[in-house]
């Protein structure tokens, strides 16, 4: 009955819900969403990782090689990029396992701050409470507005009863809809749509290091990764802060870091490096690529935690990995949009 041809026809079952039939050539995502169904993502060209699921049953063909974005276990146990994936016949995907995943809450945009030239802090403040886990982030959609959805990673550890509000880092983007909305003066007092709570970048489990590096905006998730950690054992752990910016103008949350740092029970180090900073200024920090502050001789426990542009995260990954840290301890976000991959 159905049928381009001699062309199977693909349908996609999602998470156990009954199968709906996906147009030609479209792609995992595309299919679930044209269907109203709730399937996490940002980026959409493959770049971020959000879209991640497991395929049950089965066969897709992808777009784009996913290995730079999913573990060689992720791999073997057939997780794909939905948005990258197109069905070739009937097809069941899972989800990852969140339970916090299914919050959806509204709420005002009540104060914005700003930290840098192009950086700032909004905060909002929703109608009931949100749970999530220092690292993660929300998708956020302006109401009355045709912009699509983005997403943000919470700047800040909540309490685990939830919180009422919430705050993030946005980095304002040229010509980019979300982030220029969300830093323009005429957003206060707007209200937003907020999906929460996603992605599975938080801290794990263990005793060595942590060797966190951020970039631009991807500061946000870690200070809530380490806000979280600080009335924990986990604040007995060593911490290397790296910070990638441009100049000195980029650099900001110091006196914050200062602050947590001050509260840690082990050595925290953080150390900014700047790419662009004019040769004759007054900067006596480390000049260059944030990743050639990567310690040449990883120890043995150490993890990493990455966050920021994706150029950044897959050059720390090929230097961790090639300094002794196992693939498998690296943990990232890849704040990727939709010019970049
Ligand atoms: C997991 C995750 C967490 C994130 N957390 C943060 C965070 O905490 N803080 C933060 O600031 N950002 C974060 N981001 C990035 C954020 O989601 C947005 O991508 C970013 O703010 C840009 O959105 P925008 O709507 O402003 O830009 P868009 O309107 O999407 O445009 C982005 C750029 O892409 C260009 N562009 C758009 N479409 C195309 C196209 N088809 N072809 C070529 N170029 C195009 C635009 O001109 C613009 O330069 C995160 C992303 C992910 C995936
Ligand atoms: S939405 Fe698929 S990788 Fe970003």
């Amino acid at each position: 009955m159905f049928g381009w041809g001699k062309q199977q026809v693909s349908t996609l079952a999602l998470d156990g819900q009954a199968p709906v039939v996906l147009a030609k050539n479209e792609t995992v995502l595309n299919g679930a969403l044209r269907h109203g169904l709730a399937f996490p993502h940002s980026c959409k060209v493959g770049g971020c990782g959000a879209c991640k699921c497991q395929l049950v049953s089965g066969q897709v063909r992808e777009l784009t090689d996913s290995s730079y974005l999913l573990s060689r276990e992720e791999i073997a146990d057939r997780f794909i990029l939905g948005c990258q994936s197109i069905p070739q016949g009937p097809v069941e995907v899972r989800l990852p396992a969140n339970p916090l995943a299914n919050q959806h809450i509204e709420g005002t945009l009540i104060h914005q701050r700003p930290l840098t030239h192009d950086i700032s802090e909004i905060v909002i403040r929703l109608d009931t409470p949100v749970r999530y886990l220092p690292g993660q982030y929300a998708s956020l959609r302006a109401l009355g507005t045709t912009l699509p959805a983005r997403c943000y990673s919470f700047a800040h550890a909540a309490p685990e009863a939830g919180t009422q509000e919430i705050a993030f880092f946005v980095r304002r983007v040229p010509q980019g809809g979300m982030s220029n909305w969300l830093l323009d003066s005429a957003a206060l007092e707007q209200r937003l749509d907020i999906q929460a709570s996603l992605g599975d970048f938080h801290l794990r489990e263990g005793d060595g290091t942590l060797l966190c590096m951020a970039g631009g905006s991807g500061l946000a998730p870690l200070v809530a990764l380490l806000e979280g950690a600080l009335d924990s054992v986990a604040a007995q752990r060593p911490v290397y802060v790296l910070m990638g910016a441009r100049t000195q103008r980029d650099l900001y949350y110091r006196d914050e870091l200062a602050a947590l740092k001050a509260h840690w029970q082990a050595p925290f180090e953080f150390i900014p490096v700047l790419s662009e900073e004019p040769a004759d200024s007054d900067w006596r920090g480390r000049r260059g690529w944030v990743t050639e502050a990567i310690p040449a001789d990883i120890r043995a426990g150490t993890q990493g935690y990455l966050c920021g542009p994706p150029p950044m995260i897959d050059a720390a990954i090929a230097v961790m990995t090639a300094n002794g840290l196992a693939r498998e301890q690296i943990f990232f976000d890849r704040f990727s949009d939709q010019s970049v991959k």
